[in-house]
């Protein structure tokens, strides 16, 4: 589990995570009884009614044609002020940014440690599957669900961070 989603719970009381990688996260949460671990797909997910809801780096996997009704279940699960938090990587159209984003974050796969082959497999798995919307994609679908107040939050090179309070 990313930093990010990690130091989430630290901020909060209770939280909820819908994933697949179950073992290790059991594992990580053994001595955290304020989460309750779900393995589910989140289209079948029924969001009780709550005040926070944290989708990190998870949509960009749901086919695009499904991911509007998701956020929509999100905002009608969400109490008037709660607060969605949405991390995606994005698309650009302009292939030089393109290229000057994907040359930085493979710079940064490589001083964590990965090697070239291991970059070069993982993007040759997620082709098809990891499918970014643009940013105005997800600001719209966002919107279009029905939030009003949003904001970007968090922007690395093709990364995004977006918040969106009912
Ligand atoms: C890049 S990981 C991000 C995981 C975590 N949010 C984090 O910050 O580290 C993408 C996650 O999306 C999950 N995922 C993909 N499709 C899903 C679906 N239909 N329902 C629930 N989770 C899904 C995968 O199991 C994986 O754990």
């Amino acid at each position: 589990m990313a930093n990010f989603t990690g130091q989430l719970w630290s901020l909060l009381n209770r939280l909820k995570v819908v994933t697949f990688k179950l073992a290790l996260i059991t594992q990580r949460c053994k001595s955290i009884n304020s989460v309750n671990l779900l393995n589910i797909d989140v289209q079948d997910f029924r969001f009780p009614q709550c005040d926070f809801i944290a989708c990190v780096y998870t949509l960009q996997f749901i086919d695009p044609n499904e991911r509007f009704n998701i956020v929509k279940k999100i905002y009608d699960a969400l109490r008037p002020g709660g607060c969605f938090i949405l991390a995606e990587k994005i698309k650009t159209f302009q292939q030089t940014i393109h290229n000057i984003y994907t040359g930085h974050h493979n710079k940064m796969k490589l001083n964590y440690g990965f090697t070239k082959e291991e970059i070069e497999g993982k993007k040759r798995r997620l082709k098809g599957v990891l499918l970014p919307l643009t940013l105005t994609n997800n600001l719209d679908m966002i919107k279009l669900s029905g939030f009003n107040t949003m904001d970007v939050f968090f922007k690395w090179c093709n990364f995004v961070g977006i918040i969106a309070i009912k």
